[in-house]
């Protein structure tokens, strides 16, 4: 059976880091109450010349190049992301442009911080229904410019950034020993979308609006709603937590990452955190932790990874691969 390998990772961060301490004359807050409810010392902030389409092109660029591939090589682009350039038309069509790519296809997905799960799932479906045989699958977003820079607390929680990585069709054994997406379990349910969501829309306001979350409400969600997915591909694979050799987890706080991890019985040296260093940058988050763990060596070809996310709407998911 074809199977969606990862053939190249890349990322990209803004240039300007924001410490904990910066927050200090803006809201009233400390480094030590941010590090000790979240995990988060620094995050990345977007000058004005930083967009959620440059970032993205960059890290497609850095993924590309780490697959020895170039943009001619590619059929679709699938961009996940809540804070698009422009409400249309899709900046993944932007990046498409900024690539320099006049043939294929290219769309947003809309999934806030699940979205990478929700795009990857995706291109993983377009590549073996035959529509495609490779596929960038990016997480781009500038969350610093829908946040409220007066409330403590979310503004102190979000960052910057883009991941890439390029999908391409190859011949498996369709046995859980294929490299590859592997299974996936997708979720949402919209009784929950007051809790996390922007105050603006097109349709509604006409303006832009600003992130609003009830944090402990989330928080109160968020572990069940990780572990019954990642529960489901373990059901439906016969993979357990002792086979995973990594746990890629969305990286919006460490308590959640950790009790996560726990409640599922994987060992604490499997977990990928990058939170610390980038906070929560919803769809980016995810591709940003696997590149950072795949740069230092810990990610290996034919390594079995466990990538999950839980955000807005709620939407939550699992994504099973073999490196
Ligand atoms: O990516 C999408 C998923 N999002 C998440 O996963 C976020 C989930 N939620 C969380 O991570 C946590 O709920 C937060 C980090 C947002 C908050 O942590 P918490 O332990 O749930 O704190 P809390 O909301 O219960 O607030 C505790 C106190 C409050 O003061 P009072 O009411 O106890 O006097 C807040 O006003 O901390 C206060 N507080 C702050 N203090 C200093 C809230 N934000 C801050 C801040 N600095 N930045």
């Amino acid at each position: 059976m074809i199977r969606s390998v990862v053939r190249g990772i890349g990322s990209a961060l803004p240039r300007r880091i924001m410490k904990n301490t910066d927050f200090e004359g803006i809201v009233e807050t400390s480094d030590e109450w941010i590090a000790q409810r979240t995990g988060i010392r620094q995050r990345h902030i977007a000058a004005d010349d930083e967009t959620t389409a440059s970032l993205g092109e960059a890290a497609a660029r850095a993924a590309l190049e780490n697959a020895g591939l170039t943009p001619d090589d590619i059929d679709l682009i699938v961009l996940a992301t809540s804070t698009p350039n422009n409400t249309f038309p899709a900046t993944a069509v932007d990046i498409q442009n900024r690539l320099g790519m006049r043939h294929g296809f290219a769309f947003d997905m809309q999934a806030v911080c699940s979205g990478f799960v929700y795009a990857v799932t995706t291109a993983d479906l377009y590549i073996r229904g035959g529509q495609a045989k490779r596929v960038l699958v990016i997480g781009s977003e500038t969350f610093s410019r829908i946040l409220d820079w007066n409330d403590r607390s979310t503004c102190v929680l979000f960052g910057d950034g883009a991941g890439a990585i390029v999908l391409e069709a190859q011949q498996g054994e369709g046995t859980i020993g294929d490299r590859g997406v592997l299974a996936a379990s997708l979720r949402s349910d919209g009784v929950h979308k007051d809790k996390l969501f922007v105050d603006g829309g097109p349709s509604t306001t006409g303006t832009v609006g600003h992130l609003k979350m009830e944090g402990r409400e989330v928080f109160k969600h968020a572990v069940g709603m990780i572990t019954d997915v990642i529960e489901d591909v373990f059901t439906q694979t016969g993979v357990t937590a002792e086979n995973l050799d990594w746990f890629v987890p969305h990286q919006a706080n460490k308590r959640i990452i950790d009790a996560s991890a726990k409640k599922l019985g994987i060992a604490e040296e499997k977990v990928v955190v990058t939170v610390n260093l980038h906070g929560n940058t919803s769809a980016a988050s995810v591709p940003l932790a696997l590149a950072a763990a795949v740069a230092d060596g810990r990610i290996k070809r034919g390594d079995l990874v466990m990538l999950e996310a839980m955000g807005g709407g709620f939407t939550w998911g699992a994504v099973l691969l073999r490196w």
